[in-house]
């Protein structure tokens, strides 16, 4: 099956030239890598390697695609190990310099959930039909990039909730504020007892869904905001 993607030709050119190269090395090489293509091709010409490729593309891009904010739930709770996958996802992420200066809180408790609604001004109403929270925090003193951490960790969990069938949708902290005109960070560090030295990042809401909102698709992508080579 061809990619009808528009960007899929993007993979020409002098990269592609030395791939080429590549797959000059023996048949034992491209066994290996394709663990058990028993063809007499090399790597770019076995159509085995070529289809799994294509397969691994469309894939992670429905994957990806796939994924929507969701704000609104049908209550119930969600497995203990649905979670811990979620939590898998989340820290399994690139950090800065591998350090991991995440730590997660996860909130299943209503009444502490309909508390962590009221971070934000005005109130948040997605809390309302929620399943659970995970509060993501970070330690600046472990790694000067734990807001980048943090972000892809949310970012892992949003898509492994997405993937497991869940709605789920990121509450922004940083830099909000609570109606008392408390900031969003230290009212949700206080309402779970989270020590000083370390800072919120964001929360995900996380619920049961019956209908998931239309996917995007790889044509609402504007590649008119990508330069090649300079801007
Ligand atoms: C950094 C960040 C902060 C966000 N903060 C909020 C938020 O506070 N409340 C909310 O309802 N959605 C929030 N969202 C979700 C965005 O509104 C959503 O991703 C955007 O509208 C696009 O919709 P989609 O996720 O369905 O593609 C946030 C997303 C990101 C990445």
């Amino acid at each position: 099956m061809r990619s009808t993607l528009p960007f899929a030709s993007a993979r020409v050119g002098p990269r592609a030239k030395r791939k080429s190269l590549r797959s000059r090395r023996p048949l034992r090489l491209c066994s290996r890598l394709l663990g058990g293509c028993r063809c007499s091709l090399g790597k770019s010409s076995c159509p085995e390697r070529a289809a799994r490729k294509e397969r691994n593309l469309m894939e992670i891009l429905d994957t990806l695609l796939h994924r929507r904010s969701i704000r609104s739930f049908t209550g119930g709770s969600v497995p203990r190990e649905t979670v811990e996958a979620l939590l898998v996802a989340g820290m399994s992420g690139p950090a800065g310099k591998g350090k991991k200066p995440w730590r997660f809180v996860v909130v299943e408790d209503a009444k502490t959930i309909s508390r962590l609604a009221q971070a934000r001004d005005p109130k948040q109403k997605l809390f309302d039909t929620a399943s659970l929270v995970i509060a993501v925090f970070g330690d600046p003193s472990i790694a000067d990039t734990w807001v980048e951490d943090c972000s892809v960790a949310m970012t892992n969990m949003h898509l492994a909730a997405d993937a497991l069938g869940l709605g789920s949708c990121w509450v922004q902290v940083r830099m909000r504020t609570a109606a008392d005109g408390t900031p969003s960070s230290d009212y949700v560090r206080r309402v779970l007892d989270a020590p000083e030295g370390l800072s919120l990042e964001a929360m995900l809401v996380v619920g049961n869904i019956c209908e998931h909102p239309a996917p995007h698709t790889a044509a609402d992508v504007d590649m008119s905001l990508v330069s090649w080579e300079s801007f």
